[in-house]
Order: C-alpha cells, then structure tokens, then sequence
C-alpha cells in the first residue's frame, strides 16, 4: 500500500499529516497520488508539497489555492519537470464541438433506398446527429464544470485540457505508469478526477463518465488509432 502525504512549507517542513492512504490495484509504492490534499493546519499560507500528474516528481503550490492558480501552478512544474512534453499541441481547435461524421451519403447510391440496409431515411440520419451530439455535449459540459465533477479544489478538465487537448484517447488502452497497469480512457478520467481534479470517484458505467469519454473521444474525430501510443 502507498501512503500519500503532504507537508506544509508554513511549518519546520517537518510532516503535517499523513492524510490518506492511496493504494491503487498493482501498482508499486513510487505510484503516488499526484496531487494536494487540503493541508491540515496550513492555516492559509505557506505552501503545500504535492506529487504532480506523472506520479513522482515533488513540488509545491500555496496552501491555500484552489481552481485556475492551483491548476496553472501544477501544470507549470509539470511542464518544467517534462520539457520534453509538448503539452501546448498549438491550440488552433475553436471552442466549438467538433460535429459528429456527416451521413448524408448513405441516401444516395448504393447505400440508397434500394440498398438492402439501405432503408435510411433523411429523419433517421438527424435522429442520430442530433443524440449523438446531446451525449457529446453532455460531456463537455461535465469536463467544463468543476461542480459537476463534484470538485473540492474548484479545478475542472478544460484548465488542463483546453478543447480536450493531450488527453488522447486514440492512443487507448496502454500502459499507465501512475496505475501500473493497461488502462481504459475511462480509468485515465477517473485518475485525473481523483488526483488533480480531487472530485468525486465516477465509476466506468456512471453516466457522467460515459458522456465525459463520448465528448473526449468525439474532439478527437479524424485521428488516427494507435493504441498503446506514447
Ligand atoms: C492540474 C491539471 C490537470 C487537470 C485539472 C486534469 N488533468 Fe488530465 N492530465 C494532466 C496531466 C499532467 C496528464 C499527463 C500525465 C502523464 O502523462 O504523465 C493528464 C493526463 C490525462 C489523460 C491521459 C492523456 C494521455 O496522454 O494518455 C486523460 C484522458 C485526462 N488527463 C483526462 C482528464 C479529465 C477528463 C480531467 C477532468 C476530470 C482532467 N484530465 C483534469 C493534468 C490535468
């Protein structure tokens, strides 16, 4: 089992509290929770020693920051520990969802009317586009919210993800060094919204979790899968 802990900078840097035991199914204990706990006795200042997003490397945020400074300060060391991470992929996406594949050839030719699947109607193809892109929407409007994430630190997805970006989900399943394991995209979600996010635990068949992986995957449309891609 791994024990996670925090200590508080406001003190002699000696422990404050060990505050939760962090255990996670096969993994060794250099696999730690990656980020603040609330620091005990903190007291506001000082500074909280936190394990970023790769699982190992230390570093230390203001006790008392939550939301966007308490997002941006964990990115900015983990882009510093990871210089070699193009975190940045240039953002050029609009804030727009992507839409989901256009249908409209299955009306015509050989997938038309004559076509033995081919009994597809103009109303069937909206049907789909339109609840497809209800359950993305949904999603986005989850990765959006840290309330809806049920976030203690008020940190939502889209302050490290902007537009679902570095998030690949076409590069799933592979191996997780934080979870020691082949993962899902949807054990990866659950890793971010219990670390950084420090929301409440989704479980994969949790409707909040389905529409956050359908919104992830759907902002990815027209790349390439290679799983286990690193
Ligand atoms: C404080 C910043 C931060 C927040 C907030 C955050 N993440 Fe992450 N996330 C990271 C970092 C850093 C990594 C990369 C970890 C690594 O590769 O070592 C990551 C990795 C991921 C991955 C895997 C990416 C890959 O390349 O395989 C997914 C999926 C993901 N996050 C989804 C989410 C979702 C969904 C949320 C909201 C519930 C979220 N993240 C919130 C920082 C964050």
């Amino acid at each position: 089992m791994c024990v996670d802990f925090v200590r508080t900078g406001a003190g002699k840097g000696a422990v404050a509290a060990v505050l939760a035991a962090f255990a996670l199914a096969g993994a060794g204990c250099e696999e730690r929770s990656a980020l603040k706990r609330p620091a005990h006795g903190a007291g506001g200042g000082g500074e909280t020693e936190v394990i970023l997003c790769d699982g190992s490397t230390p570093g230390a945020v203001a006790a008392a920051a939550t939301g966007q400074v308490l997002a941006d300060s964990l990115m900015d060391q983990w882009k510093r520990a990871h210089p070699e991470r193009d975190w940045v992929e240039v953002e050029k996406e609009q804030h727009e969802l992507k839409p989901p594949a256009d249908n409209s050839a299955l009306l015509k030719g050989g997938q038309g009317p004559e076509h033995p699947y081919g009994r597809v109607t103009k109303q069937e193809l909206l049907l789909w586009a339109r609840e497809t892109e209800k359950f993305v929407v949904e999603g986005s409007r989850i990765f959006h919210s840290a309330e809806l994430l049920g976030s203690t630190v008020a940190v939502s997805c889209d302050m490290c993800h902007p537009h679902a970006a570095n998030t690949h989900p076409e590069t799933y399943p592979k191996y997780q060094t934080q979870l020691g394991r082949a993962v899902l995209l949807r054990d990866m979600i659950e890793w971010c919204i219990e670390n950084p996010v420090r929301g409440a635990h989704l479980s994969g068949d949790d409707p909040r979790m389905r529409a956050l992986e359908a919104y992830i995957i759907a902002q990815r449309s027209g790349t390439v899968m290679v799983y286990g891609k690193h």
